[in-house]
């Protein structure tokens, strides 16, 4: 049974002027529109109650288990407004299925393709307003999540659950907009292990990788590059992006991009990225990259840009690679032409400029 969303009207929405004034430079990550989405989760009822109300706090018993043993996940995903003033999202059925595959790995209730799209057009439509103009580099990020609710301090899945989702007003996820930025290697921790949770998009991976984050900005670096956790030699991923080496350059580039191991999150981005590389006429590789295979290659110049990409990051040239032992940088710490081509298409395609050949953009 597809669910129904009731809607409580907001008594006081954000006024015009100051949501203009919120939609002409909001950062990320730093505004919240007037409405939320919640459906609850018990074992015998299943989803229930799926309602649009005014955003606002979420009241908890302190036992709730999510705040004890963190029983949680999310998904970012975001909305663009079309040029005949449409919403649509870019691949919405593709973050519904790994919500689900992180509700598995987690045990935690999946819940229905058909219910979690049906909660971002019942948020779209009372949140409409807040979706930027089409054609600018806005979008409005969407982030559905979900918590284990249950009041007990056993250690076990939680039989009650909240879904919620909110939306935030997005642009530039780093301040220095599309600046390449700088990433720190680092060996001291690790994000994930195999058989561990690091191909879900489960909170606690990213409370662990707080700490290095922390380092990697005292070393002056804007993002964590985690390696693999047995041997700390094979790049896997970024705190919040996936990441793409470029070999050689004009029509002879291939791309490649660490394999999906199991550590680490299988990107939205980085997947439709693999076909539009390959749609122009690059070749592509999914395969594992040592740190000492990059920075020789780009020593050498056989590695010739390195970028970043992910929903909220889009895609984000790398210009300066650190370690505890090497500091270089990456095409003179410009934006390369591939990283650039690819980045105006993947970015056509979502505002509606470049053709959808692949059929990725749905309406909501
Ligand atoms: N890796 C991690 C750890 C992430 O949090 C994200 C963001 O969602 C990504 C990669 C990129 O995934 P996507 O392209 O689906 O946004
Ligand atoms: C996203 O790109 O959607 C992310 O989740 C990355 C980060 C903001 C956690």
């Amino acid at each position: 049974m597809t669910l129904e969303f009731t809607r409580t009207e907001h008594p006081h929405p954000v006024s015009e002027n100051r949501r203009a004034e919120i939609l002409a430079a909001p950062g990320f990550g730093n505004y919240f529109t007037d409405y939320m989405v919640s459906v609850d989760f018990d074992r015998e009822r299943g989803w229930h109650r799926p309602r649009v109300t005014p955003y606002g706090p979420i009241a908890l018993d302190p036992a709730a288990m999510v705040l004890h043993y963190a029983q949680e996940i999310f998904e970012g995903l975001k909305a663009y407004r079309q040029p005949d003033g449409s919403i649509a999202a870019f691949r919405p059925e593709a973050n519904a299925a790994r919500f689900n595959n992180s509700a598995r790995r987690l045990a935690m209730p999946e819940i229905p393709e058909e219910d979690f799209l049906g909660s971002l057009r019942a948020l779209l439509e009372a949140d409409n307003e807040w979706v930027p103009a089409a054609g600018g580099e806005e979008s409005l990020y969407l982030r559905p999540f979900m918590f284990a609710s249950e009041a007990s301090l056993g250690v076990r899945p939680s039989d009650t659950y909240l879904y919620s989702l909110i939306a935030s007003p997005a642009g530039a996820y780093f301040k220095g907009g599309l600046k390449p930025v700088s990433v720190y290697l680092c060996t001291e921790y690790v994000r994930a292990t195999p058989g561990g949770t690091g191909d879900a998009k489960f909170g606690g991976n990213y409370a662990a990788s707080l700490l290095a984050q922390a380092q990697a900005a005292e070393k002056g670096c804007d993002q964590v590059v985690w390696l693999d956790a047995l041997e700390h030699r094979y790049i896997e991923e970024m705190g919040g992006m996936n990441l793409f080496f470029v070999f050689g350059s004009g029509d002879d580039a291939l791309l490649v991009t660490p394999e999906l191991t199991g550590s680490l999150l299988p990107g939205i981005t980085r997947d439709s990225l693999l076909t539009l590389a390959a749609d122009a006429g690059y070749k592509t590789d999914e395969r594992r990259i040592s740190v000492d295979e990059l920075r020789q290659g780009v020593e050498n110049g056989d590695v010739t840009e390195v970028f970043a990409c992910g929903t909220a990051a889009v895609i984000t040239p790398v210009g300066r690679v650190q370690s505890d032992t090497h500091d270089y940088t990456v095409n003179d710490e410009k934006t390369g032409p591939v990283t650039q081509a690819l980045r105006d298409t993947l970015t056509g395609l979502q505002r509606g400029t470049v053709e959808d050949k692949h059929g990725w953009m749905t309406t909501l």
